[in-house]
């Protein structure tokens, strides 16, 4: 694990003062992440060009396979990325009701799943997001239907609040700190349509641990990080040893309750 910073010990002590008064009041808790995440805008903004920077150099370095652990190489890329795939879309078939038609995939990386979820919201609008220009780049050459932005104001404007009936997440806020979860999880929040479905697979420990490039955190930092969706554990598999947890859950409807 790398030093703390400063900053790191701030986020912590925000994050646990958060937990304690959303155990008194989910609206309290509301109104405190909110600010915080405000609070957080500028230093989002530089944590993105930071991962747009790692992101580039791992992408020019590896190509495709810079998605997966490293530790699969060049030969392994296929089975893992097709074993990856039997595990997830019966899942994600599961919760689906049938009726969605627009998805999101954040941090869609090349697209390797992004055009077949076009197939599953019944071919009406797919849309990668990610902040690797290079990853992008492939996706687009590679998958035909879909839309791919990597520019966080066109996801973060007008044009698609609640637009989405899915986002998908697959092994991306594992390399988020934690003030870029929160403030990822509000735009998320604000992106997906009332009782849209948010379908996430991430690295899980019972305890928080990384090593500065990815993060393990309890299934229960999820739940809380997403509160707007009752957020519930489907499945769990493992990449090389690494836990990862399916979860899946749907954002609560207008006007009903942010407690849990
Ligand atoms: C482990 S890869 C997974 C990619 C894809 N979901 C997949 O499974 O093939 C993590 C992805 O998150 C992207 N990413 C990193 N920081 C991001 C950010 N702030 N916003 C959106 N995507 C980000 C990276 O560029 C990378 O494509």
């Amino acid at each position: 694990m790398p030093a703390q910073t400063v900053d790191e010990d701030w986020t912590i002590v925000l994050s646990a003062f958060a937990t304690v008064i959303r155990r008194m009041s989910g609206q309290v808790l509301k109104l405190e992440t909110s600010r915080y995440a405000e609070a957080h805008m500028d230093s989002a903004d530089a944590e993105r060009d930071r991962l747009a920077k790692v992101w580039r150099q791992r992408a020019q370095q590896y190509g495709e396979r810079c998605v997966l652990n490293l530790a699969h190489g060049p030969e392994g890329y296929r089975a893992e990325d097709a074993r990856q795939k039997s595990l997830v879309y019966p899942w994600l078939r599961q919760a689906l009701n049938g009726k969605e038609q627009t998805v999101l995939d954040f941090g869609c990386g090349a697209g390797r799943f992004t055009g077949d979820l076009f197939a599953l919201v019944n071919r009406g609008a797919a849309v990668g997001f990610d902040v690797s220009e290079d990853l992008l780049t492939i996706a687009r050459g590679s998958v035909d239907r879909a839309t791919f932005i990597g520019d966080y104001s066109v996801l973060s404007s007008d044009q698609y609040a609640e637009y989405f009936d899915v986002i998908v997440v697959l092994t991306v806020i594992g390399g988020f700190s934690d003030a870029l979860c929160v403030e990822t999880a509000s735009l998320l929040a604000t992106r997906l349509k009332p009782e849209g479905l948010l379908f996430l697979a991430e690295n899980t420990a019972e305890d928080i641990r990384g090593n500065g490039f990815w993060t393990l955190r309890p299934v229960s930092w999820y739940q809380e990080l997403f509160r707007e969706v009752d957020l519930n554990v489907v499945s769990k598999y493992w990449d090389l040893g690494a836990e990862v947890s399916i979860m899946t859950g749907r954002k609560k409807a207008i006007g009903s309750s942010t407690t849990r």
